[in-house]
């Protein structure tokens, strides 16, 4: 594949955070033509680290490393041998699976860089991945750009809150037809999904016959509302080599300034990740590692306060949308809605840029995700009340330019 082809798809425009540079530009044009923007700008593409703050003791933790000096600047390229061996304790008793400190874990920089890392260490040019639909932006994109063919597996996420909905049998189907990877987040980013434990099961049952590799990015696992019970297919009887697990505290615990992600699991996706990650960045930013130590550590009730608070936004814009007629699956985890539109007049590019222009409202439209023209994804780790003003404003939107 040539240079310019592997970059074509790798559009940033719509990547959270970015939205923010338009948004900028349509402020001023706005200012300029004396136009009022509608309340406060809510940027859902992703979450504010100002209305949730990190736990306490993180830049405690950030500056104790600094004066450390040279030995916290410097780890091993898969990170420091001391804060591996906490997380392989605190990851071990989250997910049930035995993780081994020295050869199971690697630091990274976000979650992000974990991804990068792990697809590029299982998959190559022509190479099958098994990839859901919806779901997270980058997957696709990974796999795409180091010339992987994507095998979509669809999902059926507004038939039942039960279970995420995935098609078990397009899985089969993609393994059957040679797919070896497997590569999916749980909770499922954009609509909240989180797979039931018999959905786990059929995966590494499907895993196991077709010695398939597993990749299950579980960024938003720690923030799952009331009662929600979550299957770690890590600790499944997949091979050990079989599966990698991702996850970071950019989410739940609101540390992604520090940019601090984890891959566990499979030691050879691990060395061969360290050996990328050598001749990528040589290692996550030492000084900031050093924050992980206050990753699941957190003051008695700080998840649970957290979690309560994510709850009642979403149950507030699920009433929203869904007043207004708007399919929308309830999130069992993370803090992501994706709502389904009504039928536009116009498309959905469009209807994204007014909503910034004209609502004040920067959301992620629903096509980054595979093929959902008719729907947007909304992080609603934001300020509540802002968040609820927001969401009427979409539906404001959404009937002002409905095609019926
Ligand atoms: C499912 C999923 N994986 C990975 C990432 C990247 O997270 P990080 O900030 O830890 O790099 C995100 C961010 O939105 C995400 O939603």
């Amino acid at each position: 594949m040539s240079v310019e082809a592997k970059f074509k798809n790798l559009g940033i425009d719509n990547a959270p955070g970015q939205e923010v540079r338009q948004q900028a530009a349509d402020a001023l044009n706005a200012l300029v033509r004396g136009d009022a923007l509608p309340g406060a700008l809510v940027d859902f593409s992703h979450g504010d680290v100002d209305a949730f703050t990190p736990p306490p003791g993180s830049f405690e933790a950030f500056t104790l490393a600094v004066e450390a000096g040279g030995q916290q600047a410097y780890t091993e390229y898969r990170g420091s041998a001391d804060i591996r061996a906490e997380l392989a304790v605190h990851l071990s008793a989250f997910t049930g699976a035995d993780i081994a400190p020295d050869l199971g874990v690697i630091i990274t920089p976000g979650t992000q860089g974990a991804l990068f890392l792990a697809v590029a260490s299982t998959v190559s040019t022509g190479d099958k991945v098994a990839i859901v639909q919806p779901d997270y932006f980058a997957n696709r994109k990974l796999v795409e750009f180091f010339g992987g063919e994507i095998m979509p597996i669809r999902m059926d996420y507004l038939g039942s809150d039960e279970q995420a909905g995935l098609d078990l049998e397009q899985l089969r189907a993609a393994f059957a037809a040679g797919a070896r990877t497997f590569l999916f987040s749980n909770p499922n980013n954009p609509t909240g999904a989180v797979y039931s434990a018999d959905e786990i099961a059929q995966i590494v049952a499907l895993a196991k016959e077709y010695d398939a590799t597993v990749i299950a990015d579980q960024l938003y696992s720690r923030l799952r509302y009331s009662g929600q019970s979550y299957a770690h297919i890590c600790a499944s009887d997949l091979s050990e080599n079989k599966i990698l697990t991702i996850m970071g505290p950019s989410k739940t615990e609101s540390l992604s300034g520090y940019r601090l992600g984890v891959a566990f699991g499979s030691p050879e996706i691990i060395a061969r990740m360290e050996k990328l990650q050598a001749i990528v960045s040589l290692r996550a930013p030492g000084y900031n590692q050093a924050v992980l130590r206050t990753w699941f550590n957190e003051p008695e009730g700080w998840i649970d306060e957290r979690i309560a608070a994510h709850e009642a936004i979403r149950d507030d814009l699920l009433a929203i949308f869904r007043d207004a007629g708007m399919a929308t699956r309830t999130p069992q985890a993370g803090s992501y809605v994706f709502p389904t539109l009504p039928k536009l007049a116009i498309g959905l590019n469009d209807f994204v840029k007014l909503l910034r222009q004209q609502a004040n409202v920067i959301v992620t439209p629903g096509t980054e995700f595979g093929p959902h023209e008719h729907s947007i994804r909304l992080n609603y780790s934001q300020d509540h009340q802002a968040a609820v003003a927001a969401a009427h404003r979409i539906v404001e939107m959404a009937k002002r330019y409905s095609a019926e």
